[in-house]
């Protein structure tokens, strides 16, 4: 069987990162592909000259033109530009929608039946203006956040607890920002639900909380650390996740930014939710029952991707 192709749009440091890893875990060939010459081809080259060493078979390419991503499988876009301190992700819209646009436009023509996976932030709106821009079906449109947010949860609570980040398991809703709702009910260790846990004395419910606020901030804690730049080894680990579920059709559970028609109360817009990951794309949305607090939380976050959105129709009225 001939090997997946995965076209990563931008080759910065997630795109970089992504490349690695899709060699590393042996899950087809690369193309890299960026505006500026030579830094697709840099990485590409560099990395391809370890393969030998830690032994994967992978072809990998850098670009300067989309027809290179021609026929790929996966496409995963982070082209854009990332934030500084002091910006939020809602900073970066404007200069990022417009990468979309043409973004969208390149993978119409040249990889209309890949699944698509958005990392550029701001992402519910942005994940929206690539599905818009590149016409794609919905389904094979996704953002990538949640895996991301919940693995940053998971990792804070087994740091927590001093267990192992196998057994520890998250579960977040909305959009990716400072409205994303980590459901501490659904959130366990071994399956035991986190209130319980507190019951049981493993922490209170003002560590938790503050767990749960640190998952919030975790991108802008990476900001504040690297000055340069945002995330990029977790944010490309959690994208691979998805690509992988797809390629393998391993129909994995993973919280992602999917496009929403009726589910929740919501329709025509990306929001944060449980999907499963398959072959045909997102092949179905869990839908959930909230509580009280939780659907306060969730009607929030939403409100807060509407706005980023009429942000983009403002902009960009041709899309929507
Ligand atoms: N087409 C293709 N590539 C582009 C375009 C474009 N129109 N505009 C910018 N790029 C490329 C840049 O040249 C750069 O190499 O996108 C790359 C982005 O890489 P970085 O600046 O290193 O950013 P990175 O950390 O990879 O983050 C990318 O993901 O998490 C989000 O907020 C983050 O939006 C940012 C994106």
């Amino acid at each position: 069987m001939a090997r997946s192709k995965i076209a990563l749009v931008g080759a910065g440091q997630i795109g970089g990162t992504l490349a690695h890893l899709v060699g590393l875990k042996e899950l087809g060939d690369v193309v890299l592909f960026d505006i500026v010459d030579g830094v697709p081809q840099g990485k590409a080259l560099d990395i391809a000259e370890s393969s030998p060493v830690d032994g994967f078979d992978s072809v990998l390419k850098g670009v300067s033109s989309y027809e290179g991503i021609a026929g790929a499988d996966v496409v995963i876009v982070t082209a854009g530009v990332p934030r500084k301190p002091g910006m939020s992700r809602d900073d970066l819209i404007g200069v990022n929608l417009k990468v979309m646009e043409q973004v969208g436009a390149g993978i119409a023509q040249y990889a209309p039946d890949a699944f698509v996976i958005c990392i550029t932030n701001p992402l519910d709106a942005m994940v929206w203006a690539l599905q818009q821009s590149s016409g794609l079906k919905p389904e094979k449109v996704v953002g990538m956040a949640g895996v991301l947010d919940s693995s940053r949860f998971r990792y804070f609570l087994a740091d927590e607890f001093k267990v192992s980040v196998e057994d520890v398991t998250a579960f977040v809703l909305g959009g990716h920002g400072d409205t994303m709702v980590p459901l501490t009910r659904y959130s366990t260790v071994a399956g035991i639900p986190l209130p319980d846990l507190v019951k049981l004395g493993w922490t209170t419910q003002e560590r938790l909380d503050q767990i749960v606020q640190r998952t919030r901030d975790g991108g802008a804690e990476i900001v504040g650390l690297l000055k340069t730049g945002s995330a990029f080894y977790a944010p490309a680990a959690s994208a691979i996740a998805m690509a992988e579920s797809y390629l393998k059709d391993k129909k994995r559970v993973l919280p992602c930014a999917a496009y929403l028609t009726g589910q929740y109360g919501v329709d025509g817009i990306y929001v944060g939710v449980p999907v499963v990951i398959g072959a045909a794309g997102v092949e179905r949305i869990i839908e959930i029952e909230l509580a009280g607090d939780e659907k306060a939380g969730f009607d929030k976050s939403v409100g807060a991707v509407k706005g980023l959105i009429d942000v983009c129709k403002g902009i960009a009225p041709n899309l929507g």
